[in-house]
């Protein structure tokens, strides 16, 4: 594709995402955690820190991927980096395809490791791109682990997708086994399946990220891409993100689960947590407020964004991650008949 086309893509992405977000109604409100009524912690006793096989978070939360290939995504990247280290969380970057193909889109990337030398960062790639390029893109940003977005309902809504996926596990794998860092299997906000989780771990994938259904929709966003805007019957596709965490569940492999997709206040990532994932990714939520706020308001808004999961683990009696996951929960009746008929499966 023209890096021209490419760059006009990356704009409209960041401007159908800002245009559709919604801040309410997603599966989260159908998970109820249990209150109980005599904390034995004091919030000061509070470590959500988590310990991943690669690396710690000191929070259990991060910016997922979004951007990079133009002169406006260059300038979000700059602020999101800034936001990562001010907030001291880690952060993703948007697919690096278009460096990967034009030198002069390498400086929206770059800029992200410019801004925060020491934080832990995430290059991006497509489930397409060769061992040799997937490499490159990690040393762009001398990223600590490679996504890997597998966004097939995505390419295919897509105008100009690419539809190619029958080499996309065997890449998959040979990226794995050729590059210097993890790899997070990584979906783009249709969630993933069971059968999806066995797939990657069968071939040593360590990490996904199930970023499901709830917030950003690119069903959606590529419909209004196209000239006659005549798929929006799959704008409901996916599983939720907490579809996709009773998922992982039922699998109960051993695997690291992170989740996005939908996360639009703190309460909603305590409850990732408690349904098993490790971390919390935030995407279209940090795009949003940056948008309508700005920087510093940006940065006060995530580091009270992760003071209030501090709040709720002390409501919760949870003094770290692993006693979140104890937390007792009841689910809506039409979540509960998602559990048991995916139980019976
Ligand atoms: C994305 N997302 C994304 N994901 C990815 O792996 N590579 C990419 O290049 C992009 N590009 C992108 C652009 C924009 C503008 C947005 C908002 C998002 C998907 C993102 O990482 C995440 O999976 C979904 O957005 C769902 O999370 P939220 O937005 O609901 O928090």
């Amino acid at each position: 594709m023209d890096d021209s086309l490419r760059s006009i893509r990356k704009n409209e992405h960041i401007q159908l995402a800002l245009d559709t977000y919604q801040a309410t109604g997603t599966d989260f409100d159908k998970v109820q955690l249990i209150h109980q009524s005599i904390p034995s912690i004091n919030k000061n006793q509070i470590d959500l820190s988590v310990k991943l096989s690669h690396f710690t978070f000191k929070h259990p939360v991060y910016i997922n991927a979004m951007t990079g290939g133009s002169e406006r995504a260059a300038l979000i990247n700059k602020q999101l980096a800034q936001i990562a280290k001010a907030c001291q969380i880690p952060m993703a970057v948007g697919s690096t395809h278009s460096a990967l193909k034009d030198p002069n889109a390498e400086y929206s990337f770059t800029v992200v490791r410019e801004e925060n030398p020491d934080g832990i960062i995430f290059s991006n790639v497509g489930a397409d791109i060769g061992y040799k390029n997937a490499q490159k893109s990690i040393d762009l940003l001398q990223a600590d682990a490679l996504q890997i977005h597998v966004n097939a309902p995505q390419e295919l809504i897509m105008p100009e997708g690419d539809t190619e996926f029958e080499h996309w596990l065997t890449n998959i794998k040979e990226i794995k086994e050729h590059i210097s860092v993890p790899v997070i299997i990584k979906e783009v906000g249709f969630g993933m399946s069971a059968e999806t989780i066995q797939k990657v771990k069968n071939i040593g994938i360590q990490y996904v990220d199930v970023s499901g259904r709830g917030g950003t929709n690119f069903a959606d966003i590529e419909n209004q891409r196209r000239p006659l805007k005549d798929m929006a019957f799959l704008n409901m596709w996916g599983q939720s993100t907490v579809q996709s965490l009773i998922e992982a569940k039922l699998l109960a492999t051993d695997i690291h689960v992170l989740a996005s997709g939908g996360v639009k206040n703190p309460l909603d990532a305590i409850k990732c947590l408690v349904l098993g994932a490790e971390a919390v990714g935030l995407s279209g939520y940090v795009l949003k407020q940056l948008d309508e706020f700005g920087l510093e308001h940006t940065i006060d808004n995530m580091k009270q964004f992760i003071e209030q999961m501090y709040i709720i683990a002390n409501l919760l009696n949870a003094s770290k991650i692993s006693d979140l996951k104890a937390i007792d929960y009841v689910f809506s009746p039409d979540l509960q008949s998602y559990v048991d008929q995916r139980t019976k499966s």
